[in-house]
């Protein structure tokens, strides 16, 4: 076994709507995830015992013990190796920080071994199998539907305004479980006719979310200035599209001089 490093990319949900629910309580989504050029890092190294630490900028309040999903992750994998998180993502930002880590754990055993997981990624949370492609895909069902869509790469400003939102108590305040799904998918078109698209599609989690944490209507405020402002997964990170990497830049600068306690970042999704 050899030493990997590898990147666990944010996931932004473009658009995620509600379609129904499960008997068990999970709800139904149909949803386009995207993946930033900036996300946790996460090293592997062979070990006699399981081992993590955790560090960045973000290592604050994160576990680096059994309850962490990087850990989860391996142990259900079925192997002892010693990780290094280094946390640049915020946490419970619905931006799958958790998820996407666990993910790149899988993905770096599977390099370091040549054995894909035994066991189904889905069962460390919904948002896992989508966060193993690491690349835009169109996800359904709780999370366990993952089809690869071609869409072009969009430059973004993400913002997270320090707050975390749980996940649960989102999904348990809608109004509504049974909304319409996606309508058909400009796969192949160009970005402002993919951005004009995902404007007339939603994100059904964003009212409760705004609801529950009414600074994320001040985060959609701020990414006005942008092609389409909206907020991923359950919140409260939002994400604004621009035209060029050079506009989510200065747009995500002047962000960030307003708001200096925001956690701000200019990006490139695919
Ligand atoms: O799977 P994950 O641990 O990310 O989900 C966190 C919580 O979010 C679940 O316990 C559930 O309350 C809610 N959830 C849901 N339907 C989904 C995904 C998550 O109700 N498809």
């Amino acid at each position: 076994m050899t030493t990997v490093d590898l990147l666990a990319p944010a996931k932004v949900n473009l658009c995620l709507h509600v379609t129904g629910q499960r008997s068990d309580g999970y709800h139904l989504l149909d949803s386009i995830v995207m993946f930033a050029d900036l996300g946790d890092r996460i090293a592997l190294a062979p070990a006699p015992a399981m081992a993590l630490t955790v560090t960045g900028p973000r290592a604050a309040g994160v576990p680096d013990d059994a309850r962490n999903l990087c850990w989860k992750a391996a142990d259900r994998y079925g192997r002892a190796v010693s990780i290094t998180l280094d946390k640049h993502l915020p946490a419970a930002a619905g931006i799958g920080g958790g998820s996407s880590d666990a993910a790149a754990v899988l993905r770096g055993l599977e390099r370091m071994t040549g054995r894909p997981p035994a066991f189904d990624p889905l069962a460390l949370g919904a948002d896992v199998p989508v966060c193993m492609l690491g690349r835009a895909a169109r996800m359904t069902g709780i999370g366990e539907g993952v089809e690869p869509l071609d869409l072009p790469p969009l430059p973004a400003v993400l913002v997270n305004p320090g707050i975390e939102v749980p996940t649960p108590s989102v999904f348990r305040a809608l109004p509504s479980k049974h909304n319409p799904p996606l309508d058909p998918i400009p796969e192949g078109a160009a970005p402002g006719v993919l951005i004009d698209w995902l404007a007339t599609q939603r994100n059904d989690l964003e009212p409760p979310a705004r609801a529950q944490a009414p600074v994320i209507g001040a985060v959609l405020a701020a990414l006005a200035p942008a092609r389409l402002a909206r907020m991923s997964g359950s919140g409260a990170t939002c994400f604004g599209l621009c035209d060029s990497l050079t506009d989510a830049q200065a747009l995500a600068d002047a962000i960030q001089a307003a708001h200096p306690g925001w956690w701000v970042a200019a990006v490139t999704l695919s």
